[in-house]
């Protein structure tokens, strides 16, 4: 048994950077043809040179890899048109983060008032940069999301070109706000839709698998289930791989994300497989829907799965892998 992919995409990738972005990035441009590389960085990635730079890292950490980075920038509300203008060639999406609500993300927004954003966010929209949000607020984390809905609302109607991102959706009414505005789009995580609240602190903690958004109730994970299995034309697999050294996740004050580069590929497979989705619906989720959202091209690579068990390494450098020393059902044979 095989599976074949054409150009996986991971359309919400954090790479970091110096001894990290070195140990990570090869994890993912080893199977995927390009990502979306998340821009929180400290201090995070606000301009054109940093932009460059950041990106110019990435490719020395990828080597010979064949394999793009699709470059963002963090929202700030102060970004004039001007600004855009001379960044849009170099970026394919600008990222907003709420203040303070998850890893690096101080310098956020507060507050989403539209005369506010109207100058940064109408510019996007006459430039078709596309709009990535981490959408939560800071009420109850298991409400987070759903209260974010009527701002992903908002903003979807009075920007209707711009295209906004739900990012790493964990929640029905995400899947549901997706079907009510043309201009909504969403990345869906592989541990989001695997793992509930309940693998995370059901029994004994498991901090690997602490993550923002939270992950959530069986019933948001059959919702995700549903659109990313018939690969619905508007969801996108975004991993949200988001590492940090095991000290920072083994200690008090456990810092959020769940590493899952190295195994999205295989994990996916077995998935689709379990849950009866044909391969063409996999293809679709991890690349097709990308290309036709993002209206990218990405670098010709075949990825060819087998089914051979395998056991995931304890660490990768001084991060934990998700299924950390478990056997996953798929290997990666060959990539040309
Ligand atoms: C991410 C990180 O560590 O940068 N953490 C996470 O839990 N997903 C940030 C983010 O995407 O929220
Ligand atoms: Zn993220």
């Amino acid at each position: 048994m095989h599976i074949e992919l054409d150009s996986p995409l991971d359309m919400h990738l954090h790479l970091r950077d110096g001894e990290m972005l070195a140990t990570v990035a090869p994890l993912t441009s080893h199977s995927f043809s390009g990502a979306i590389i998340m821009p929180n960085l400290v201090p995070p990635v606000t301009t054109r040179e940093e932009v460059l730079a950041y990106k110019e890292r990435i490719r020395t950490a990828i080597g010979e890899d064949r394999f793009e980075p699709y470059m963002t920038l963090f929202f700030k509300p102060t970004y004039t048109r001007e600004f855009l203008e001379s960044v849009a060639d170099e970026i394919t999406a600008i990222k907003l983060y709420p203040a303070g609500i998850t890893t690096n993300s101080e310098g956020g927004v507060s507050g989403f008032d539209i005369e506010e954003l109207r100058e940064t966010l109408g510019a996007m929209s006459d430039l078709g940069i596309p709009l990535c949000i981490h959408g939560e607020t800071g009420g109850f984390v298991m409400d987070r999301e759903a209260q974010f809905v009527p701002i992903y609302e908002k903003l979807a109607t009075a920007f209707p070109d711009l295209k906004i991102i739900m990012e790493h959706i964990t929640t029905k009414e995400s899947v549901d706000a997706l079907g009510r505005f043309e201009n909504l789009y969403a990345t869906i995580t592989l541990h989001h839709l695997i793992i509930t609240l309940d693998d995370v602190a059901g029994g004994m903690l498991r901090p690997h698998l602490f993550c923002k958004p939270i992950a959530k109730r069986p019933e948001d994970r059959e919702a995700l289930l549903r659109v990313a299995l018939k690969a619905h034309p508007k969801v996108m697999f975004g991993s949200d791989s988001a590492p940090h050294p095991k000290e920072s996740k083994e200690c008090p004050g456990c810092a959020a994300g769940v590493f899952t580069a190295p195994i999205a590929l295989q994990v996916l497979a077995e998935l689709f497989e379990k849950h009866g989705a044909p391969v063409e619906n996999l293809q679709k989720f991890v690349s097709g829907n990308a290309v036709n959202i993002y209206s990218v091209t990405p670098p010709a690579k075949k990825v060819v799965l087998v089914k051979k068990e395998c056991t995931v390494p304890e660490r990768y450098g001084s991060v934990v892998p998700m299924y950390a020393g478990e056997k996953i059902a798929y290997s990666i044979d060959k990539v040309e």
